[in-house]
């Protein structure tokens, strides 16, 4: 079974998919951007469930390039999986950790038995990675991972976003 790759141009909190995936930070306790959105809007359902792993597994943070599914909460999802993406950084590759985001996302969504995934374009604000690279090693990524979800949604806010990943699927 393949994997459809689908772009959107929207708001990734007003998916109906069954894991909406978070640009988090390793504090996995909220942020801005994606991870504002997605708390603002699932509700204080899925902080209380980050805090709850950072009590347990997660005592020092998640790891970049790692992934945790909690609770979608209020929003039209099953499950949010949170990953914490690489800050970019012009002296280091840090290319594999972007890859490890969407295949350890995956790899969690295959275990929750996820079959609709909506990703945005991790690392591309905060984190300040290039949309064309980061594109480039999404798209590259989600097509080697063998994973079985049904449909991995790429959701992009703007437009500039949106041309960078349509770049990488033509
Ligand atoms: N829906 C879809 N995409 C969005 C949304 C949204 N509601 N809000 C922002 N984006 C886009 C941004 O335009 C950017 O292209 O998501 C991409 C990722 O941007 P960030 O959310 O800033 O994530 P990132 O670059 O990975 O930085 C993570 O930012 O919010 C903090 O706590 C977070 O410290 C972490 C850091």
């Amino acid at each position: 079974m393949t994997t459809a790759i689908t772009l959107v141009q929207g708001d990734i909190t007003r998916q109906r998919v069954d894991a909406i995936v978070n640009a988090a930070n390793s504090s996995l306790l909220g942020g801005s951007g994606v991870d504002g959105a997605i708390h603002r809007r699932g509700g204080p359902a899925i902080l209380r469930e980050c805090r709850a792993l950072r009590a347990s597994r997660y005592g020092r943070g998640l790891p970049t390039g790692r992934a945790v599914a909690t609770t979608a909460g209020e929003l039209d999802a099953r499950w949010v999986i949170h990953t914490v993406g690489p800050v970019w950084s012009a002296d280091e590759d840090r290319s594999e950790l972007l890859a490890s985001c969407h295949r350890e996302s995956l790899r969690i969504a295959d275990e929750l038995g996820a079959r609709t995934v909506a990703f945005p374009a991790i690392s591309t604000g905060v984190y300040r990675w290039p949309l064309q690279d980061a594109a480039r090693i999404a798209v590259t990524a989600v097509r080697e991972s063998g994973t079985r979800v049904e449909e991995v949604r790429f959701v992009l806010f703007d437009e500039r976003a949106y041309a960078a990943f349509a770049a990488r699927l033509g």
